[in-house]
């Protein structure tokens, strides 16, 4: 522990250990903050100043426009090339850029890098925002901007899972959240508005540092604590628990600590599934993204029932795409930029996926509830682009399964129910003798994950009769009398399909 020299290890805990860890100096990091806001580098100046079009081919990936929208030399054109762009810049520039931190200081802290004459990026630092608030994210340097495999202890900007996650969240106010794996804080970031405290881990100490200065940057106080899974937060419960883990699938090498667990398998995944549930207060709520195996000719769903039979959590777990074990491999490779020259990696990958007789692997997200009742499992496959899950459609949900778990099917019978307004019925005929025939009725509620029904003539009846106005049991009653059916067994046969309805956010209870 050489470097625990309080001018420059102030964000640093000494239990985090490593003697080169970035953005230790509180002072320095308040300066550099102070830099990046004076010159407009935020979330709605810098889009504003490369113009909508330079701006959008960013996104994408090109960067000419950008480059071509920054050639005044103008402060916030520096930062945008150093940090966006991953251009040097020179000696000059750089010093315009940082006149309050200054150029030494920046490079101490690891967030510049001087090669000969020119000034380079040494870490990413990037705008960020949500509807009410401009953030700045600290990570490290991407594969595309330093060419090459990243580092071993590689800490992972933001990235399309980490907004899925954020996505995902719900965000309904919480008194303690647990950001577990918080590589920049991204998560910790979104989660502090909504937050009594936020406790944030990682097993990398060089994430902790990174996490250290977002959260500085941006004003907030996150408890950050090293170590694996639940182990830092060992007897402590939590209202709510993010996390964008170590999903990816390998034999348990941990080549890339960002991806890699070094757990065998889908272990960690498997080890947060059984271990959140003891980490949650009654109620409280777990949402991870994660990866499982699909082993040959097995549904993909018993797996994760063995995981959550003893979990003490309902839960809903989505899947949102399967990836074959070549594709999988290929994507993670490029990922960390290791794509060429790398066919003994990816050899021996596909050798463990096929020793172990994986013929897929599931990607998703799983949303966990603590309760103290019989568990409510719910695992459903997304087809459709539009069909993520939102934060606010997880609260939704957890809601709807808890009214329906609350209710036998008589207080069901007994409680009246409205049509969503935002369904859709889509109808399929085949032409016959008297005209066309209906062959296929299916009501969809867009967005709503999984909210598609298959229904019958009776069910289509049914539903459109549910106008918020009289109980169920008098709906069935009537369509009973009218088609000349027996009404217990008109019940029976469409209870499961009002209670799928009522899941899935296509019916609501308006009273009972
Ligand atoms: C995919 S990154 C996610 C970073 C960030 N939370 C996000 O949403 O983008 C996973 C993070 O988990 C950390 N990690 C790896 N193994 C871990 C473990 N066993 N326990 C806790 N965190 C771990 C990694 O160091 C990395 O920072």
């Amino acid at each position: 522990m050489t470097n625990q020299n309080s001018e420059t290890t102030d964000l640093h805990r000494p239990e985090w250990g490593g003697t080169e860890l970035p953005m230790g100096s509180a002072r320095v990091v308040d300066l550099i903050g102070e830099d990046l806001r004076s010159h407009g580098f935020d979330a709605e100046t810098v889009p504003e100043f490369l113009g909508e079009s330079a701006h959008q081919a960013l996104g994408r990936g090109d960067r000419i426009p950008a480059l071509r929208a920054t050639g005044d030399g103008s402060p916030l054109s520096t930062l945008i090339r150093l940090y966006l762009l991953g251009q040097p810049v020179s000696a000059t520039a750089a010093a315009a850029a940082f006149p309050t931190a200054g150029v030494d200081a920046v490079v101490a802290m690891g967030a510049l890098e001087r090669g000969g004459d020119e000034i380079r990026a040494g870490l990413d630092i990037r705008p960020h925002a949500d509807e009410d608030h401009s953030y700045l994210v600290v990570s490290d340097l991407d594969s595309d901007v330093r060419p090459g495999p990243v580092r071993h202890d590689h800490v992972l900007g933001i990235g399309a899972a980490s907004i899925n996650l954020v996505r995902a969240t719900i965000r309904e106010a919480a008194d303690r959240v647990l950001d577990l794996g918080t590589g920049c804080g991204i998560q910790a970031l979104h989660a502090y508005a909504h937050a009594g405290s936020v406790t944030a881990t990682d097993t990398n100490p060089r994430a902790l540092a990174l996490a250290a200065a977002t959260a500085r940057l941006n004003g907030q106080h996150w408890d950050l604590r090293l170590g694996s899974l639940f182990d830092p937060v060992a007897g402590e419960t939590f209202d709510q628990i993010i996390s964008n883990p170590p999903f990816v699938i390998s034999a348990g090498e941990q080549r890339f600590s960002y991806r890699d667990s070094g757990i065998a398998g889908d272990g960690l995944v498997e080890q947060i599934v059984r271990q959140a549930g003891s980490h949650l207060v009654e109620g409280g709520t777990a949402q991870f993204l994660a990866n499982w195996l699909i082993h040959e000719d097995t549904d993909w769903r018993q797996r994760l029932v063995g995981w959550l039979a003893d979990a003490g959590c309902d839960a809903w777990v989505v899947q949102r795409e399967v990836a074959d074990p070549a594709e999988y491999v290929a994507l993670w490779l490029r990922d960390a930029g290791e794509q060429s020259g790398n066919d003994a990696v990816a050899g021996d990958w596909l050798e463990y996926f096929s020793r172990n007789k994986v013929s897929g692997i599931g990607m998703g997200s799983i949303t966990l509830r603590r309760t103290a009742g019989r568990p409510d499992l719910v695992l459903d496959e997304i087809k459709g682009a539009g069909e993520e899950v939102t934060g606010e459609e997880a609260a939704a949900f957890l809601a709807r399964r808890a009214w329906l778990s609350a209710r036998s099917d008589e207080q069901l019978l007994a409680s009246t129910l409205s049509l969503s307004s935002a369904v859709i019925l889509e109808q399929r005929s085949l032409p016959d003798r008297e005209g066309w025939t209906t062959v296929l009725r299916m009501i969809r509620r867009p967005g709503g994950p999984g909210a598609t029904l298959q229904l019958d003539e009776w069910g289509q009846a049914l539903l459109s009769g549910c106008r918020g106005q009289v109980p169920l049991s008098l709906l069935i009653e009537l369509l009973a009398a009218a088609n000349g059916f027996d009404e217990q067994a008109l019940t029976d046969a469409v209870l499961p399909s009002v209670r799928q309805a009522i899941t899935r956010g296509i019916l609501h209870p308006v009273q009972g």
